[in-house]
């Protein structure tokens, strides 16, 4: 029989012949379709290590977390590796007497990230272990890089970033994760790497590291906001309104040699991860920052959000987006939640 129904005739024709609630009707087959999934590999857990004191340190502007002793750390890790996360991502706080205008606490031999690297491949030696490469826990005046005439240095800061490298792959990482957003830094540093006979330590690049307001709690939690104070790091993080330079430095880093990219922030980003994803085709992870964890945590507190349902409802989208992973604050509390909910 013809159809001349008038719904056939709409621009969208088939109204109501195609329902899209129909899978939607009951939770199996939502599950049946979805077409992402959330799973413990899927986290990368940011943790901080400090040197001494109470093992555990709460962080005010991060509820939730806290800055561990190495012990603490080794417990956390084990804690991580059983519920499935495959990668640490450290931390360190630094006390203000450490720092320097030269940042050498970041490659001296039994720094408090040397230790806590070697204490976790020896007691978790499944766990993988990424590293930041970046001189602001290190530094006197809390910017990336050495500042000369107030001026962040590019090519000389480079020669103290493959210090730091160097440092970590003898302590044992697995990855490390140069954040510094220095111009050639990622060539730099894998050429240092294999020629120092660490060619298998990998590199994740934060390609896209934008200067966000986001990553207040963080520096709290690493103790570089007061030495920042009133500075900012607009001339090597990226400008919001940038997604093709976004591109760009992904090229380069690409060209570079580095094995996985990186978008950060996360959820104010997320078409920059999906053309990176989609341009490069490489392993690409988004870092839900500290500001976007405290954002929730400030409003489930207040009663006005579900923190649990929020969590793991920002933690798909970044999925959705393209990541292949998310560095995440929530990771533990996440992999409680996908057992829960
Ligand atoms: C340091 C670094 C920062 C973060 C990760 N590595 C802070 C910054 O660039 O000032 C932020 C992480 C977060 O906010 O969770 N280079």
């Amino acid at each position: 029989m013809p159809d001349n129904s008038k719904h056939s005739r709409q621009p969208f024709g088939q109204y109501p012949r195609v329902r899209m609630r129909r899978n939607r009707s009951d939770d199996w087959v939502r599950r049946l379709t979805a077409e992402q999934v959330l799973t413990p590999a899927d986290f990368i857990w940011p943790v901080f290590v400090k040197e001494g004191g109470a093992a555990k340190e709460p962080v005010p502007s991060l509820p939730g977390v806290n800055r561990l002793t190495v012990p603490a750390l080794v417990k956390a890790a084990e804690q991580a590796a059983r519920l499935g996360i495959p990668m640490l991502s450290l931390f360190p706080y630094v006390p203000k007497e450490k720092k320097t205008d030269d940042a050498r606490e970041a490659y001296r031999k039994g720094n408090v990230i040397d230790k806590a690297i070697r204490a976790i491949k020896q007691a978790v030696p499944e766990i993988g272990i990424m590293s930041d490469v970046a001189l602001d826990p290190y530094i006197s005046h809390g910017q990336d890089g050495l500042e000369r005439g107030g001026r962040i240095l590019n090519d000389e800061t480079i020669e103290v970033l493959i210090k730091q490298s160097l440092a970590l792959a003898e302590s044992g990482v697995d990855v490390i994760g140069p954040s510094d957003m220095m111009d050639g830094r990622i060539g730099r540093i894998r050429d240092a790497l294999d020629a120092a006979g660490h060619s298998h330590v990998k590199i994740m690049a934060y390609s896209a590291k934008y200067a966000s307001n986001f990553y207040g709690p963080f520096r709290d939690a690493v103790g570089s906001k007061s030495a920042l104070g009133r500075a900012d790091k607009r001339t090597y993080q990226m400008d919001p309104a940038n997604g093709d330079e976004a591109m760009r430095e992904a090229a380069l880093d690409v060209a570079e040699g580095a094995d996985m990219l990186m978008v950060k922030p996360g959820l104010p980003y997320l078409d920059v991860l999906w053309r990176m994803k989609q341009a490069f085709k490489m392993p690409t992870f988004a870092y839900q920052v500290s500001g976007e964890y405290a954002m929730l945590k400030a409003a489930a507190g207040k009663g006005w959000l579900d923190n649990d349902k929020c969590v793991l409802e920002t933690l798909m989208c970044f999925k959705r987006a393209g990541a292949d992973g998310i560095l995440t604050y929530s990771a533990v509390e996440a992999c409680a939640l996908l057992k829960r909910l």
